[in-house]
């Protein structure tokens, strides 16, 4: 996978891209990131990337020509984005903004089967309407907060993609057990020792008994998931056993 980020702070993404997960997936060649600086692509002797909003009002607003710039010489001269057979961008361009749709686990599967994303990362007031209007293929937001800028929505995006990579994650951290891949909440973990402090771990899982430990797994998924956030039941297919379970708590009052 090939990820552009387009930025006006470039060094923001140094830390982040060189460790832990996102790094070994880079080592192993399973994604490629680069980072373009938005200045890089001006042409004027400035290097002038914002200007005053038209009509008045506070702030700098992106200017489109570097950003369109920016996207055709990542792309080659001649491209036009557009719609492949299956109905799908060929290449997501994709604003990162507050105002975009929010992002969530399903989002993240839906970006990670691309094999090239843009992500531009938005600053100061706003960016020229134009860009929404006729560069990006989608806006994305990350949360019902304003950051400072998209750089930081950037690394989160990147980050959740890279983890559905085939391959990124060792045998070890299966994605498939997230919270939300499910579109549960994950279930309680324990790790040595049995006893911390008096705390001691639930007795099942100490038992050896897979089928029951799965089980009682399923049930502290369904349980947390109720109590924090009953909004993701209501999107969340549920077995049988599951549906059981849930008519249980519900009689329980959790
Ligand atoms: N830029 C500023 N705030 C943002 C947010 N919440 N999500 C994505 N990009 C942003």
């Amino acid at each position: 996978m090939h990820i552009h980020i387009l930025t006006l702070f470039p060094n923001m993404f140094t830390a982040p891209f060189s460790e832990s997960i996102v790094k070994r997936a880079i080592d192993r060649g399973l994604v490629e990131i680069a980072i373009h600086n938005i200045r890089d692509y001006t042409s004027d002797r400035h290097h002038v990337v914002d200007d005053s909003p038209y009509g008045g009002g506070p702030g700098m607003v992106l200017k489109p020509e570097p950003l369109f710039e920016a996207v055709t010489a990542i792309k080659g001269a001649g491209w036009e984005f557009g719609h492949s057979e299956k109905g799908e961008f060929e290449l997501p361009v994709i604003l990162l903004t507050p105002q975009g749709r929010l992002f969530d686990q399903r989002a993240a599967e839906g970006l990670s089967k691309y094999e090239e994303v843009i992500l531009i990362c938005g600053h100061y007031e706003g960016v020229d309407e134009r860009v929404r209007e006729h560069l990006v293929t989608d806006e994305i937001s990350i949360g019902d907060y304003v950051l400072s800028g998209g750089e930081l929505a950037a690394m989160v995006v990147v980050d959740s993609l890279v983890r559905q990579l085939p391959g990124a994650l060792g045998s070890e951290e299966a994605v498939g057990e997230d919270s939300h891949s499910s579109g549960l909440l994950e279930y309680p973990q324990y790790t040595r020792p049995q006893s911390f402090r008096g705390w001691e771990v639930p007795e099942i899982l100490l038992s050896g008994n897979h089928a029951e430990i799965a089980r009682w797994r399923r049930e502290q998924s369904l349980r947390r998931t109720i109590r924090r956030r009953p909004d993701l039941l209501e999107r969340t297919a549920l077995n049988d056993e599951e549906r059981g379970l849930l008519a249980q708590m519900e009689r329980e009052e959790y």
